[in-house]
Parts: structure tokens; C-alpha cells; sequence
């Protein structure tokens, strides 16, 4: 007779029991966006929010992604499908927990998205357009870049020397030129279905 080698009392508790313990549904917010649209204030807005009402959320963006697991990765297209696509199975991990996961990254590409939408499930992944003008990007130019990218001093940077291709059809748009956070974080709340009384 083989052995049974996964006896029940081995095996992992589920996704389900996660949500249960948690009084959640884990979902993947995906924002995409130009470099300075908002997406790391707007999820950073949305994780308060989310919180204040008992709600477990978790963002990955740059800070704690680019510093960090994907130190090393740079911005050639090559370098960005790893960045992505390393997200992506990180960001799968804390879905598959029950949590509200937010990517906050440029994206730039249908190709480099389409491989997260595959990696995290058609289900889960929801993609949230962050589609602030690249005129305002520029103008608000918040880390400098833009005007070193115009002048040549940055490679590849994403609206300028390199491409930006926007989301066909995301299931939300926000445009941070003509809302505020508040009212992005209402949209995404409604988006998501919070409970009121949460
Ligand atoms: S992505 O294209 O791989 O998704 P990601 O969101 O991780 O990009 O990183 C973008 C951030 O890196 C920008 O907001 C900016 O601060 C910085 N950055 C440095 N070089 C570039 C570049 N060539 N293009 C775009 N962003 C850059």
C-alpha cells in the first residue's frame, strides 16, 4: 500500500478559513499609473481607510519592493517584467491570506499586467487605472525626475524615453488632476463593496 505522504492534520489551512478567521475577502487591487499619478498616496489613503474600519490591507509598492526583493532590478523592459512578475507572486501570497492587497507600480505595459492578471487569477485581480495626465506627472514632478529624463540624464523613463500603453478597459479610472484622495478612496471603497457599517 503507498503511503499516504499529506495525512490531513499536514496539511495547510485554506484561503477560506483565512477569510473566516478574518471576516474578509483577500482581492488584488492593481493600480497602474505614470511615475508622480498618485497611486502610492491614493493606496496609502485607501489602507487607512481600510483599517479604520477593521479591514487588513497590505501595499506593495517601491519603497518596500524595489529596496528590497527586487533590489538590483532596473528599468530596462526585461528588469520590469521581473519586477512584476516577482510582485505579482508575492502579492498572489498575500491574497491567497485573506488580505487587501494593493501593487502600486507604473506597469507600464498590457504585456507586463496581462502577466499578473495570470499569475494572481482573472478572480481576484482587479485593475485600478491611476490616469493622471502625463502633463500634470510633469508638473508636479514631485522626485525630480522628469526634468532630468528631459534632460537626458535618466534612460527609459516611462511617458518620456519610454512607453506607457493605458489600460484598455480597468475596472476603475481615477484621475488624481480632478479628484482627491478622499474622493479616490470613496470610489475605491464603493468599488470594493465595504459594508456600511464597517
Ligand atoms: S515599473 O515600470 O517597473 O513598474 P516601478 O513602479 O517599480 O516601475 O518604479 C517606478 C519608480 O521608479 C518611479 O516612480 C520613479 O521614482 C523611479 N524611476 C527611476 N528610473 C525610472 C525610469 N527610467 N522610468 C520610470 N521610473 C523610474
Amino acid at each position: 500500500m503507498t503511503e499516504n505522504l499529506y495525512p490531513i492534520f499536514d496539511r495547510m489551512m485554506t484561503r477560506a478559513d483565512k477569510e473566516q478567521l478574518l471576516g474578509q475577502r483577500g482581492v488584488m487591487l492593481w493600480f497602474t499609473g505614470l511615475s508622480g499619478s498618485g497611486k502610492s498616496t491614493v493606496a496609502i489613503a485607501l489602507e487607512r481607510e481600510l483599517h479604520r474600519r477593521g479591514l487588513l490591507c497590505r501595499i506593495l509598492d517601491g519603497d518596500n519592493i524595489r529596496t528590497g526583493i527586487n533590489a538590483g532590478l532596473g528599468f530596462s523592459a526585461d528588469d520590469r517584467r521581473e519586477n512584476i512578475r516577482r510582485i505579482a507572486e508575492v502579492a498572489r501570497l498575500f491574497v491567497d491570506t485573506g488580505i487587501i492587497t494593493i501593487a502600486a507600480f507604473i506597469s507600464p505595459t498590457e504585456e507586463m499586467r496581462a502577466l499578473a492578471r495570470d499569475i494572481i487569477g482573472e478572480a481576484d485581480f482587479k485593475e485600478i487605472y491611476i490616469s493622471t495626465p502625463l502633463e500634470e506627472c510633469e508638473r508636479r514632478d514631485v522626485k525630480g525626475l522628469y526634468a532630468k529624463a528631459r534632460r537626458g540624464e535618466i534612460r527609459h523613463f516611462t511617458g518620456i524615453s519610454a512607453p506607457f500603453e493605458p489600460p484598455v478597459s480597468p475596472a476603475l479610472a481615477l484621475d488624481t488632476s480632478q479628484l482627491s484622495p478622499d474622493e479616490c478612496v470613496a470610489r475605491l471603497i464603493a468599488f470594493l463593496g465595504v459594508d456600511e457599517n464597517r
